[in-house]
């Protein structure tokens, strides 16, 4: 029987990484995956080949429509969407042959098949009929998420489907029904509404983006509706009929009323997503999960059985990449004895729309609800030089610090290049820094980062261009 000193069960983003880094630290490790490619959701049906979609359709919308007001003069372009899935499919391959590399370079074994635990220190392996059992000093758990559904909803991937269907539709629908407007809502959304669909997004709550700043997220929704978004806030769909050529979706007040009905050619189902453990053998090994299905860690990341570890979206936190990541880091550092830490206050939350939303830190609802009294520095794009002569002044970077300390408790924006721009207000923040350090950086001219450093100069009153 192989031993180990540590198996690692999926290989996204928080799993591959710890694996990586549990290497370095000089353990012998193997990665557990049941899918045909490493990467997980990220590489193989989500960051990646949203991202690559977003890319291309931004640079087809801006062929269309700003080129010319640039004295850039072409024909209007076509769109050639076999062509643009293989762009998506090749940044793909890529990043996916990426892991595999690290893989060897780290002399990481790779054991494909489905990992089920059958106690500490036991992993069982099962591929195509047949199964294998490894030995290992610890385990971790590293196996996901799913995406949630609706009840009563079924998605067939084709004409209903989940952010894996929509990014791998085979035409451009004529209309796209988008039920959440969370991250997939408006990212795919904005993906099909640049390649020519007619999107309108359906939301439970009363307003878009839950968890993100109300200020921010209110003028998104602004500018998503003059690209020609339609939202409908506080309703929810309870039916899709798929019997005929059109789908038939019945929306409902959130809190009850009156049902309309919707034509649309697709339904794009994006409400959430659930931590997945399908499989694993949790209840059998006595691991124990919480009340929404995600596997219970304390501040080391260790499940209840001793020697058995959990990470990324299976449990609790968002559900970001770069969160599974920087704990897959910690916890193989506190598995070889080191203090491997995560700092949850600090991790950057990035919509990859056009233009951008970004955010670190506490919103001002957060601080209001948490009784913290604070000042804020808002600076528009409208008066950044660099936005300005690129005719991108949409948005504005928010400033938020604490009124007696001037330490700063989060920063958000929205403007093009904004998931670029919040990784400054990260590390300030990492360090415990003030509006005032911000503000006595000094930031290169001209780039649109010069509004991170004017919002922070207006949480003192004295920002200079405005
Ligand atoms: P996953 O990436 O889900 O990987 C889990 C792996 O475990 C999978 O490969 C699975 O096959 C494997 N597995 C599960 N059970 C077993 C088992 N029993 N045995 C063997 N293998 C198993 N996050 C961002 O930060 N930025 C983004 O831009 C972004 N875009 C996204 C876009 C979309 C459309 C979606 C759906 C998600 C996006 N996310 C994004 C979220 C991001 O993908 C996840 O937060 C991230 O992948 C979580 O990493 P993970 O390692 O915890 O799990
Ligand atoms: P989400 O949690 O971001 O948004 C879901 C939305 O659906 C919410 O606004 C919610 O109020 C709404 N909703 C829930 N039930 C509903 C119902 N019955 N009817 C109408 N609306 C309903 O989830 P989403 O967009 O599915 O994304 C899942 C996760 O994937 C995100 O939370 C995020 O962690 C990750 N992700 C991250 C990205 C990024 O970092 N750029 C991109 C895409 C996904």
């Amino acid at each position: 029987m192989a031993s180990y000193d540590l198996v690692v069960i999926g290989t996204g983003p928080g799993g591959y990484v710890c694996a990586v880094r549990a290497a370095q630290l000089g353990m012998k490790v193997a990665v557990v995956e049941k899918n045909a490619t490493l990467g997980g959701t990220c590489l193989n049906v989500g960051c990646m080949p949203s991202k690559a979609l977003l890319h291309a359709s931004e640079m087809f919308e801006e062929a269309g429509h700003s080129f010319a007001k640039m004295g850039v003069s072409i024909s209007a372009p076509k769109l050639d969407l076999p062509a643009m899935m293989n762009f998506k499919q090749q940044g793909i391959d890529g990043n996916v042959k990426g892991v595999d590399f690290l893989m060897k370079k780290n002399k990481i074994d790779v054991l494909y098949g489905a990992g089920k635990i059958l106690s500490a220190g036991k992993v069982e392996v099962n591929a195509n009929g047949k199964s294998q059992t490894v030995e290992t000093r610890n385990i971790v758990i590293a196996t996901g998420s799913d995406i949630a559904r609706l009840k009563g909803i079924e998605i067939d991937e084709k004409r209903v489907v989940s952010s894996t269907g929509a990014l791998s539709l085979a035409k451009v629908p004529e209309k796209l029904l988008i039920i959440g407007a969370g991250v997939i809502g408006l990212e795919l959304g904005s993906v099909w509404k640049r390649l020519g669909a007619e999107v309108m997004v359906v939301e439970f709550l009363d307003r878009i983006l839950p968890g993100m700043d109300g200020e921010v997220a209110k003028q998104f929704q602004r500018l998503l509706e003059k690209q020609g978004f339609a939202f409908k806030l506080g309703a929810k769909v309870t039916a899709v009929d798929a019997s005929g050529k059109m789908l038939k979706a019945t929306v409902e007040p959130a809190a009850g009323g009156a049902a309309e009905t919707i034509e649309t050619d697709v339904v794009l189902v994006c409400i959430g997503r659930v931590p997945y453990t399908e499989g694993l053998g949790c209840k059998e090994a006595g691991i124990a999960l919480d009340n929404r299905g995600r596997v219970q860690i304390d501040a080391h990341f260790s499940t209840s059985v001793k020697g058995v570890y959990a990470i990324g979206d299976v449990v609790a936190g968002p559900m970001l990449a770069h969160k599974a990541e920087d704990e897959g880091v910690a916890c193989a550092e506190i598995i070889a004895g080191q203090a491997g830490h995560m700092n949850y206050d600090v991790i950057p939350n990035v919509v990859y729309t056009t233009p951008e939303v970004s955010s670190v830190g506490k919103t001002e609802e957060e601080l209001k609800q948490a009784g913290v009294a604070y000042t804020s520095g808002k600076f528009p794009f409208t008066a950044n030089g660099r936005s300005k002569v690129n005719q991108t002044t949409e948005g504005f970077v928010k400033v938020l610090a604490d009124a007696k300390t001037d330490r700063v408790l989060g920063v958000h924006i929205v403007g093009r290049e904004a998931g670029e721009m919040i990784q400054e207000a990260a590390v300030l923040m990492e360090f415990g820094g003030s509006a005032e350090d911000l503000a006595r950086t000094c930031h290169a001219h001209p780039t649109r980062s010069e509004a991170i450093k004017e919002a922070a100069l207006a949480v003192g009153k004295r920002a200079i261009h405005m």
